[in-house]
Order: C-alpha cells, then sequence, then structure tokens
C-alpha cells in the first residue's frame, strides 16, 4: 500500500461512512501507521496540524496526555476510575459519559457528556470532536440484569461493542473493554480459572463478554488495534451502587450490617466466587492501560484480589459487629449462575507481565467498608448499628 492509496483511504472515512470491512490491514498498526499515513491523520484539526509542525523544530514535543473516553461511566465503577485518571491526567482531559442524568457533585466535578454507544455517529463526533486517544468502554447489561432482558443486553453488550470496536480502529484508539468472572462456565476449569481454558458461559452477559474478549483479539491480531481487556471479579465499594449482578450481595451486606443488623442473601451460605475492593479495580485498569505495549504477553487478563463466600464474608463483619444476623434464601437464577463461575481466578499472567499486585484482602476490606459505610450514614444523619 502506498502513501498515495493510504490518502486516499484516510479521505474516504474522513469524509463519513468509512467502517471496518473498509479498513486496510496495517491501519492501527502503531510503527507501520506512522510510516505508511501521511503526517496529517484521519480527524486532526488545522490547530492540531500546526502543533504538528512546530514538532518539527529542533525541541523535542511536549508529552501529550491521553484523551479518555468513558462510556457508561455513571454506573458502579466509572466515576471512581474518572477520578483516578483525572488526577493523573488532568480533569479536562477525561470525559464521563452516559444516557443517563448524572449527579449533580458528578457534573461538577469534570466533563460530561450525553452518549448512547448504540448510536455509532454521536460517539464518533465525540471522539473527533475531543480527540480521544483512550477509550474505556463501561457500558453493559450485568449478569442478572441482562438474564431479565436478553434481547436489550444483546443490543448494548454485542452491538455497542461493535460500535466501539470500529471506533476504536478507525480512530487509532487504544481501546479498555472489562470482562468478567460470568466469562467463563459450568465447563471451564473453577479453582483456579487461568487465562487461557474452556469457556462455554451459560448467561447473555457471560457470551457478550466472551465474544467482546475475542472480537478485541481478533482485531489487534488482524489490524494491530491496541485493545487490552480485565476480566473484572465482583467489585465491592460503598459509594457506588452495583448495577444488577450475581455478585452485589457482597455490598448489600455491609449496608444492612450497619443499618438493620440483619441481611438476607439470595446465594448460599457456601457459595465461592472471586471479589476485589474498587479502588484495587481501579488501579488495575490504569496500571494495565498505562503498561508498554511490549510487556503484555496477552490481551485479556485475570486479576485476582481475594475470594470469599457470604459466610466467611458475615464472619469478618462479625468481628466488628458482633450480632449481624445473616438468613439464606438462594434465588434460583443467580445461584444457577453463580455456581457456574470460577471460585477463584489465576492471574500469574498479570502479575508477571505488568506487575499487578493488589492492596486489599478481606480484613482490610471489611474494615473499609465499614468506616465509609457507616460515615455516610452519619452524614445523612441515618442511625448505624
Ligand atoms: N461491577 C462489577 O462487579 C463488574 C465486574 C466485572 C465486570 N464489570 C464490567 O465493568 C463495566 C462497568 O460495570 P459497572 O458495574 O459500572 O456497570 P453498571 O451496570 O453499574 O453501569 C453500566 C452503565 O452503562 C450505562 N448504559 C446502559 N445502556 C447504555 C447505552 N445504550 N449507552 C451508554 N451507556 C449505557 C448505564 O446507564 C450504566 O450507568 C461493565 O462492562 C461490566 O460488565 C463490572
Amino acid at each position: 500500500m502506498g502513501v498515495r492509496s493510504a490518502q486516499l483511504v484516510a479521505n474516504r472515512m474522513a469524509d463519513g461512512g468509512q467502517r471496518l470491512d473498509m479498513l486496510p490491514s496495517w491501519l492501527c498498526r502503531g510503527r507501520a501507521q506512522w510510516h505508511y499515513l501521511p503526517k496529517r491523520g484521519l480527524s486532526w484539526s488545522p490547530r492540531q496540524i500546526s502543533r504538528w509542525n512546530k514538532q518539527e523544530s529542533n525541541d523535542p514535543p511536549p508529552p501529550e496526555s491521553p484523551r479518555v473516553l468513558i462510556t457508561g461511566g455513571l454506573g458502579q465503577l466509572g466515576v471512581g476510575l474518572a477520578q483516578l485518571l483525572r488526577k493523573q491526567y488532568g480533569t479536562d482531559n477525561v470525559i464521563l459519559s452516559d444516557i443517563k442524568k448524572p449527579p449533580v457533585e458528578v457534573f461538577n466535578s469534570g466533563p460530561f457528556v450525553y452518549a448512547d454507544v448504540l448510536d455509532y455517529k454521536n460517539l464518533r463526533e465525540l471522539v473527533v470532536n475531543n480527540r480521544i486517544t483512550w477509550l474505556v468502554h463501561y457500558s453493559a447489561l450485568l449478569s442478572a440484569v441482562g438474564e431479565a432482558n436478553v434481547a436489550l443486553a444483546r443490543k448494548i453488550n454485542i452491538t455497542g461493542l461493535h460500535n466501539v470496536l470500529d471506533l476504536a480502529l478507525e480512530n487509532c484508539l487504544r481501546l479498555f473493554v472489562p470482562s468478567t468472572i460470568g466469562a467463563f462456565g459450568p465447563s471451564s476449569p473453577r479453582d483456579p480459572a487461568p487465562d487461557l481454558c474452556v469457556q462455554r458461559p451459560r448467561t447473555i452477559y457471560g457470551v457478550s463478554k466472551v465474544h467482546g474478549e475475542l472480537m478485541g483479539e481478533y482485531l489487534h491480531h488482524k489490524y494491530g488495534l491496541d485493545f487490552r481487556c480485565l476480566r473484572y471479579p465482583g467489585i465491592i465499594s460503598a459509594n457506588t451502587q452495583p448495577g444488577g449482578g450475581t455478585t452485589d450481595y457482597a455490598v448489600q451486606i455491609f449496608h444492612d450490617a450497619l443499618s438493620s443488623g440483619h441481611f438476607e442473601c439470595y446465594l448460599r451460605a457456601d457459595t465461592r466466587l472471586p471479589m476485589m475492593h474498587i479502588s484495587d479495580c481501579h488501579r488495575a485498569t490504569v496500571e494495565f492501560m498505562q503498561a508498554p505495549d511490549c510487556q503484555l504477553s496477552l490481551r485479556t487478563y485475570n486479576i485476582a484480589a481475594m475470594s470469599f463466600t457470604p459466610e466467611e464474608v458475615a464472619e469478618e463483619i462479625r468481628k466488628h459487629l458482633p450480632n449481624l444476623r445473616v438468613t439464606y434464601n438462594p434465588d434460583f437464577v443467580r445461584q444457577t449462575i453463580a455456581d457456574s463461575w470460577p471460585m477463584r481466578f489465576d492471574d500469574s499472567n498479570a502479575q508477571r507481565d505488568w506487575g499487578w499486585k493488589p492492596a486489599y484482602g478481606l480484613a482490610e476490606l471489611v474494615i473499609d467498608m465499614l468506616e465509609s459505610i457507616r460515615e455516610q450514614r452519619t452524614k445523612a444523619g441515618l442511625p448505624v448499628s
């Protein structure tokens, strides 16, 4: 492919309408791309071109911060990740987006835009106009909610993902898509589940996440897309509510322990699942996004921190609140899902390749959750048991 044909493809894409099926195979291959493409890339504005000209002087160019867009950013995980990224790269360089109206404190804390992942043109406009370089794709319907609305889950989790993959490829973005313990199924090794093994999930959530892992890796190998994916365990947070997954009980138990002293669990007492404190999840995501490409032997990694049953977390909470009472009333759908998921994750590849190490174990997690929720309740003038 010569420079002239590369220019023609680039022009067609700039005209709009160019989608994945028309992309040449060298498009996102870092070095090859800069070798073949003319210096004016696909969506560069005149202001950016003049910057490029400045770089031709003898002065070294100032290092540019990533410009990050987070989709589905108003769920359990997006706001905290935006805070961490904004600390490192500046508030204006990290844009949160969702289809929901943001709470006032989120709206006032940094850039927020409406973005529906099913609206490809709107997403493209956001990426181009804001010179986005990293895309964190958080929009999804989670496991339990997805089973209750399979058609919508398929749309958001699969069609939405395709939009984001096309966009990342067209604009040479670094793309982060989280996966989950739900990407494994009953025929996967469960204790521990390694990075590479049989994956036959039995939920639409799991099926869509395996699809995401495979599509991202395919586009990485074929076109050089900088696709990065972590399989998160169940994430536990005090300040944000979980969005309808199977591990949500591990957040609710802390709220109920401090409000009524009684928690009714929808899983059996001995259901063991991998879990992680939200700050470890955010740190893992940022460290992984920052890891040099050459250090990554995989594009999809398990990350682990701890693994516990409802009985074990209740026992740990009782060290601080001895009167906590827990009853068990297993919900058929969520119990069946949990029984098909890994009990533990093997994350040795993440440890070896990019130095992953969690900070929170079960004891530290329980102390932090109780302290944070106690503080919230006290501030809100609510009783604390
Ligand atoms: N929270 C966990 O325990 C966990 C564990 C494993 C993986 N993950 C993954 O991490 C990501 C974020 O998880 P979360 O817990 O914050 O999810 P969440 O359910 O709390 O939030 C998802 C967000 O997506 C938004 N959304 C829905 N439809 C949309 C659309 N059409 N366009 C744009 N946004 C839309 C929702 O409004 C919501 O704010 C998800 O991809 C999830 O699969 C989460």
